[in-house]
């Protein structure tokens, strides 16, 4: 079959062989089919989506696409941990650290910005000299030295998720079980893991807004890493609002600093802790979760939490006088401030709007060839529950171009709903499920 057949085979609901797959995949990567037609492919995908062999034969094809990192050298447990996207979901930055201070390795693969959501390398590279783009000799020599490594996926390291990723963000084919599971699975694999913990987002913010659809993704990571031997902890996470205060990308470095010296005790500190901890005893250095939570508590109130990120940045050529004093980085130029003209309880908030308002500003991207503003985002500090008065400042957005400010405090305004009654308590974390082996 060629190129086009595969395309029409899926566009006609039709279920791809493990080869018809794996020749795509292998054309994709090699350079030999242009973005349209993979577009037209993943179209395909997403409207008529894949059962469980075409899912796990995309995830060994996009796998196979570079190499499994050999980290059998190291003595002791490689874990990682991995979100499928929210709106000022930073935990990544803070976890890394928390978890390699503990003894247990962290060789963490992440992508950029998808869609609406935030991404990790973007974060990072707000840091100045921060360097995602690791050979795989530079990558194992930081995870020795540091005990953990954030990069990106390389030309070594799952390639294709590199490049489907990059044209899923910006040709509306985010949405997807099948594309989320092999995206996320093809990078972990690679990475040489022994466990991994999963933090699956539900809600507005999220790309499974509905549970049930986040229980059928978590369904479908846990079943293909079970096909791969692996452990994994999956935390169902609450999504409606975004996590912390800071979104957009410098910003959010900010924050995981202040919750790294333990000085923010909020959500993001709340589901940090929790997912830092189910990490460390993956593996095998505690034996609960909860003596896991509170071990990266405690490696937070003793400094060496943030000693370990300082350590792992400069690894990785950052220039960590930005980190030990916030006020070196350059402002943006334009900034304005987020005032509710109504009063009442925060009782909804269409967190995908905040999302797509700090992109807007410049924190993310509508085409490949789009450059981050790492300054451009968000402070949002209200949550879900809070009573507002009519006036009050509740965050401020900022940008270096002007005209951004004006349509994105639309969406934002235009994303909050207030009433007269008290709404009830969102749960951040609403559902834990261990995948057996
Ligand atoms: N994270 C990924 O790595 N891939 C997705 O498709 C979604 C979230």
């Amino acid at each position: 079959m060629n190129t086009i057949e595969i395309i029409k085979k899926k566009r006609d609901h039709k279920t791809l062989t493990n080869e018809e797959i794996i020749e795509l995949i292998g054309w994709y990567t090699g350079g030999m089919i242009p973005d349209y037609q993979f577009t037209a492919f993943l179209m395909a995908a997403y409207i008529q989506g894949m059962n469980k062999e075409e899912t796990a034969a995309m995830t060994r094809a996009m796998l196979f696409s570079g190499q499994v990192i050999d980290l059998s050298m190291l003595n002791g447990a490689k874990v990682d941990k991995h979100s499928t996207g929210g709106v000022g979901d930073k935990t990544s930055l803070i976890i890394a650290p928390i978890v390699a201070a503990a003894g247990v390795y962290v060789p963490m693969i992440s992508g950029r910005g998808l869609g609406h959501t935030g991404g990790t390398l973007d974060k990072l590279e707000a840091i100045p000299g921060f360097r995602t783009n690791l050979s795989l000799k530079e990558f194992i020599s930081v995870l020795k030295k540091c005990g953990a490594v954030l990069a990106g996926q390389t030309n070594e390291i799952a390639p294709a998720d590199k490049l489907i990723y990059a044209l899923r963000d910006v040709t509306a084919t985010v949405e997807s079980i099948p594309l989320i599971t092999s995206s996320i699975m093809s990078k972990k694999l690679a990475e040489g893991i022994d466990g991994l913990v999963l933090d699956v987002k539900t809600g507005s913010g999220a790309f499974m807004r509905e549970k049930k659809d986040s229980v059928k993704l978590a369904k479908s990571l846990i079943e293909t890493a079970g096909a791969f031997n692996k452990k994994v902890i999956v935390f169902i996470t609450d999504m409606n609002q975004p996590l912390g205060t800071h979104i957009g990308n410098w910003l959010e470095v900010v924050e995981s600093v202040n919750v790294l010296k333990g000085e923010v005790k909020n959500d993001l500190y709340e589901l940090s802790v929790v997912l830092a901890g189910a990490m460390i005893y993956l593996g095998g250095k505690v034996s609960s979760l909860e003596e896991g939570k509170e071990l990266s508590k405690h490696l937070i109130e003793n400094g060496n939490a943030f000693n370990k990120f300082l350590q792992i940045v400069k690894a990785q050529r950052g220039d960590i006088s930005y980190l030990k004093n916030i006020d070196r980085y350059p402002k943006p130029k334009y900034k304005d401030v987020i005032k509710v003209n109504e009063s009442g309880y925060l009782s909804k908030i269409d967190n995908y709007e905040i999302g797509m308002a700090a992109l807007m500003l410049g924190a993310g991207r509508m085409t490949k060839e789009d450059v981050i503003d790492p300054k451009a985002g968000i402070i949002f500090a209200a949550k879900l529950g809070d009573k507002i008065s009519e006036g009050d400042i509740i965050g401020e957005i900022f940008s270096d171009e002007k005209y951004r400010l004006a349509d994105a405090m639309k969406r934002i305004l235009g994303a909050l709903i207030l009433s007269n009654k008290k709404p009830r308590k969102t749960k951040l974390i609403k559902q834990i499920i261990i995948g057996d082996l």
